[in-house]
């Protein structure tokens, strides 16, 4: 029997997907990728893969399931199983660098950013760039490892102390720091070609913003994030200025489901700074929008589109 198999490496995360698949009863089978084997003189199972393999996976020890999760979607692909958010998706999760390509492609103004790697090159990369400056991995993920420096000699003692999260890749973005015009960061989730809703995200209590339920929780089970005004608010009359190379980005790298986040700064102007090809949902925000569970909600969405998906399998 064809299923839906949702290959992840985070039990936290899966939650909410799990109800939406059951509230749509579609079978289906979460798939562990955080290390496994694939032999590739086997053939693949049938049906629809979802892969929601995160880039910040080596923060949950993790360390090598972009790996296995790269051989499972390359076999898979060469099986032509119906892939959501395949190897070229991966590729772009796992690097802030090949998003900037894929989005600057496309027209999409990113904030003036260096990749830099090695301490030499961190030290010298922002030396005509005006301060503050973002320094961040180019593998990241749920704004773990981003600091905001504020002068050349802050950023000089950083580099000499090696006093910064390189990610497993080795590789750091200095990157112009962008002013929010009113404290706030927008999220805009698309689900199979379509925008579902974008989402505006409160910066002031910092920079690690992942939306999902499970990340409002740390390990003792207390909330992390003060209640002094709702974090996330569903934005009803809100529409990307990019919507359309957005789309064109998603499609060019077969990315059928991903957030993506931008600063509007005080002159109106548009930044693009991270792409999200797994991408998960605030339940607080979602319920004050009246969406839910039963109706609208992101999560129920992506359960939609992937029994979709797999009723339209022609293989
Ligand atoms: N260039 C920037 N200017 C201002 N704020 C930024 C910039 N880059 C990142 N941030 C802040 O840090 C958060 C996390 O950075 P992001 O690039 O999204 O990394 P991650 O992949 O870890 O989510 C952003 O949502 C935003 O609030
Ligand atoms: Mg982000």
């Amino acid at each position: 029997m064809s299923k839906i198999y949702i290959l992840h490496e985070n039990p936290q995360w899966i939650g909410p997907l799990r109800v939406a698949l059951q509230s749509v009863a579609v079978p289906f089978e979460f798939w562990d990728v955080s290390a496994g084997c694939v032999d590739f003189g086997a053939t693949p199972p049938r049906g629809v893969f979802y892969s929601r393999m995160s880039a910040s996976a080596h923060n949950r020890g993790h360390d090598d399931a972009a790996s296995y999760a790269a051989a499972l979607l390359a076999w898979l692909e060469s099986h032509n199983r119906r892939v959501i958010n395949g190897l070229r998706g991966l590729d772009l999760e796992l690097s802030k660098a090949r998003q900037y390509g894929a989005l600057m492609a496309a027209g999409v103004r990113v904030p003036l950013t260096r990749v830099a790697v090695g301490r030499e090159a961190v030290a010298a990369a922002a030396d005509d760039m005006t301060f503050p400056v973002v320094l961040k991995p180019n593998r990241g993920g749920k704004g773990l490892g981003v600091q905001k420096i504020d002068s050349a000699r802050a950023l000089q003692h950083i580099s000499k102390s090696g006093d910064y999260d390189a990610g497993p890749d080795g590789a750091v973005l200095i990157q112009q720091y962008i002013e929010s015009a009113d404290g706030y960061i927008v999220r805009n989730e698309y689900i199979g070609g379509k925008l579902l809703y974008s989402v505006r995200v409160d910066t002031s209590t910092g920079f690690e913003l992942c939306p999902a339920d499970a990340c409002a929780i740390d390990e003792a089970g207390r909330l992390v994030r003060p209640a002094v005004r709702e974090q996330f608010e569903i934005l009803t009359d809100f529409r990307p200025p990019d919507d359309d190379a957005y789309l064109q980005v998603l499609a060019k790298y077969n990315i059928d489901i991903a957030g993506i986040e931008l600063i509007l700064d005080r002159d109106g102007t548009t930044y693009t700074y991270d792409i999200n090809v797994n991408t998960n949902f605030n339940s607080d925000a979602e319920s004050r929008a009246g969406l839910d569970k039963s109706h609208g909600g992101g999560m129920l969405a992506i359960a939609q589109y992937l029994r979709h998906e797999l009723q339209h399998l022609t293989d």
